[in-house]
């Protein structure tokens, strides 16, 4: 969800106001998706690089996720979505962590779609935490017990979208793009409509998928 910075300043507006009317978009966009036959999808949010900026964007942005929880909290229950934040949450505040983990048990059980949020994830973490996760349980680490321990587990994206005009992963979900369609939207994340959404999933139906093989 990239831009949220470059749209506020278009208008001249703080930092924060992008970050905020970014954030607002969030479910509205996972529900056009999940209209298109979309059940899973993850939302980057903050990678762990993304952390190194100043106290006040990293604290504006933490609050963002709790507010936002606090919003959809029925959306999710209504709509039976599996919530989920995954990334490194040692350094969030308790308050905020409760109200993480008070909806991830809540929807918990639910199976028919899946919402994630990313925060202050990094491939690059995700992919050590699931190292040290596998050797407490297992001698040597092959492909499979690797996997099970990722934050994704075993679920890899079909299409990754990135908006805000850069061509690049920004240590998302490393691992799990080596077989991921891409899609770069020079649209700034505020700004994204169901149109873009629409002629997103259009292209990505028309892309055949290889994995490797010959078709
Ligand atoms: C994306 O917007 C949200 C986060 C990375 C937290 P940016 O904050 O990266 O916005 P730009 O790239 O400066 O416009
Ligand atoms: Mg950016």
């Amino acid at each position: 969800m990239d831009g949220n910075g470059r749209w506020a300043k278009s208008l001249g507006q703080s930092r924060q106001y992008g970050h905020q009317v970014g954030s607002s978009r969030v479910y509205e966009i996972f529900k056009a998706c999940t209209e298109l036959g979309c059940r899973t999808a993850t939302f980057f949010a903050m990678s762990s690089e993304n952390m190194n900026r100043n106290e006040a964007e990293i604290s504006f942005i933490s609050q963002l996720l709790k507010s936002s929880i606090n919003e959809h909290f029925s959306d999710l229950i209504d709509n039976k979505i599996k919530f989920k934040v995954i990334g490194d949450l040692s350094s969030l505040p308790n308050k905020i962590l409760e109200i993480i983990q008070h909806a991830e048990n809540e929807t918990k059980n639910f199976s028919a779609y899946n919402l994630n949020i990313a925060y202050n994830y990094g491939g690059h973490w995700d992919i050590i935490n699931a190292a040290n996760l596998a050797l407490l349980n297992h001698k040597q680490i092959n492909y499979e017990t690797l996997c099970k321990y990722l934050s994704t587990s075993e679920n890899y994206p079909d299409l990754i979208v990135r908006t805000g005009g850069y061509k690049r992963l920004s240590n998302f979900m490393l691992w799990q793009a080596a077989y991921s369609e891409f899609q770069f939207l020079d649209v700034l994340w505020p700004d994204i409509s169901k149109n873009d959404i629409e002629s997103i999933f259009h292209n990505y139906e028309n892309t055949q998928r290889k994995f490797g093989l010959v078709k």
